[in-house]
């Protein structure tokens, strides 16, 4: 591949297939690329999740698990449940089986926080988190990375140290409940049990095994190379001693967004040749960009998200200036011939936080025939969004920093399993 190609630098590398072009030459096809680093689909193409659960070997979320999870739970499942973003898993069916015998599991999270302001589409872990948590009533870590962040994104210690606090406040402002929630700074935490399972970790990986999974090169330094083994290592309980000694055998269950898993796939390869069980996981899709499904929110355009810091008059200006309309462009032409949901931005947001099943579905009716127009759509969107923001803010606004350092305590957590 020539070097001029910014995707050779990246793995998995690009599968290309081959077809013929008009000439009759070969040419390649570029495949879809998800890794932790790089989102992009296909060429003008969306994600294509079914092919990714193949590429990457996880196992499909079904209906069945999902009526399971209402058994047990005897809740209602979340909406990123019933909509299908959560859509990916690797072994939640032990941790399900477990828990029908009486064996409980803790959740493990985490953030890289690059930056103060958080979008709605990093909320998602986090509120799906929460549910599993209120759900289940098992204890949660999250894991934030200032170390990764830091080199990744050229911050430095004391900046990358800054927002990880004040990202902790966002986090905290999603409603975990204190007596069973832990959340640790990697620079803060690392030490001690934590440690030495990094090093157990890092002893059973070799330098190739970490290029194969994560692509990096000759020129990346070698603290990208040495990061693995900290983002794995909060899958053993043994890593928290302050919480887990004596339960060193207890499962552990990763809500994420799907591009973590080249991690967890490293964790669970490594974690029976030292002698601890694998981690279960559970996969969401991406949040969609503004501009459509086929873009990616990207850091350096405010206008391609949703930030959890815009105002109603922000929030108002972007759907209807910047959201990926599916609807047709003129009235006549959208009551005649419907807009085409597939694509369409507002009826994909409200899909992810509009609640009312009953509703969303009448939505996408009236809109998909024709009776309902682009506007009056997005004129719901952006009242639901407006009301999550709203209620974001004001819980963040109450977070302390007393608070912050409470849920960082290294402590024993009164409530674990209650
Ligand atoms: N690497 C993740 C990020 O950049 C942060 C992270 C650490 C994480 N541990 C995790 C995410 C566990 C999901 C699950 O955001």
């Amino acid at each position: 591949m020539p070097s001029s190609n910014p995707r050779a630098r990246h793995f998995p590398p690009p599968m290309s297939s081959t077809s013929l072009s008009p000439e009759g030459e070969e040419v390649a096809e570029e495949e879809q690329v998800v890794t932790p680093w790089e989102v992009s689909a296909k060429q003008g193409g969306k994600i294509d999740y079914g092919k990714l659960i193949d590429q990457f070997g996880c196992q499909r979320l079904d209906q069945s698990l999902i009526d399971r999870v209402q058994r047990l739970t005897n809740r209602h499942p979340h909406v990123f449940l019933r909509r299908g973003v959560f859509f990916a898993h690797r072994d939640f069916t032990d941790i399900l089986d477990a828990y029908e015998r009486g064996d409980k599991f803790y959740l493990y999270t985490g953030r890289g926080p690059s930056s103060e302001a958080l979008h709605l589409g990093h909320l998602v872990p986090f509120m799906f988190t929460k549910y599993l948590q209120d759900a289940f009533k098992v204890p949660l870590v999250i894991q934030l990375t200032d170390d990764e962040k830091c080199m990744w994104k050229n911050l430095s210690v004391e900046e990358s140290q800054r927002l990880a606090r004040e990202n902790a406040k966002d986090l905290i402002a999603c409603g975990f409940d204190i007596s069973r929630t832990f959340i640790f700074c990697d620079f803060d935490y690392v030490g001690g049990a934590f440690y030495k399972n990094m090093v157990r970790v890092a002893k059973c990986v070799t330098y190739n095994k970490v290029v194969g999974i994560f692509g990096f090169t000759g020129e990346d330094h070698i603290g990208k190379v040495s990061f693995p083994p900290v983002q794995a290592v909060p899958s053993f309980p043994s890593s928290f001693p302050h919480l887990f000694s004596g339960r060193e055998n207890l499962r552990c269950l990763i809500p994420c967004a799907i591009d973590q898993d080249p991690y967890f796939r490293m964790t669970r390869d490594v974690a029976p040749r030292i002698g601890y069980s694998k981690p279960s996981l559970i996969e969401s899709t991406f949040f969609p960009a503004l501009q459509g499904e086929t873009g990616k929110m990207s850091a350096s355009d405010p206008n391609s998200a949703i930030y959890v810091t815009d105002t109603a008059k922000v929030i108002k200006n972007k759907i209807n200036k910047y959201a990926f309309s599916g609807g047709q462009d003129t009235t006549e032409k959208q009551r005649k011939f419907g807009a085409n949901l597939e694509v369409d931005i507002p009826i994909k947001y409200l899909e992810f936080f509009l609640d009312d099943d009953a509703e969303l579905e009448q939505i996408r009716r009236e809109y998909g025939a024709g009776h309902l127009l682009t506007g009056e759509v997005k004129r719901r969107v952006i009242e639901v969004l407006t009301e999550l923001v709203e209620r974001h803010r004001r819980a963040r606004a109450a977070v302390t920093d007393e608070m912050v350092d409470a849920f960082m305590a290294v402590r024993p957590l009164p409530n674990m399993f209650s």
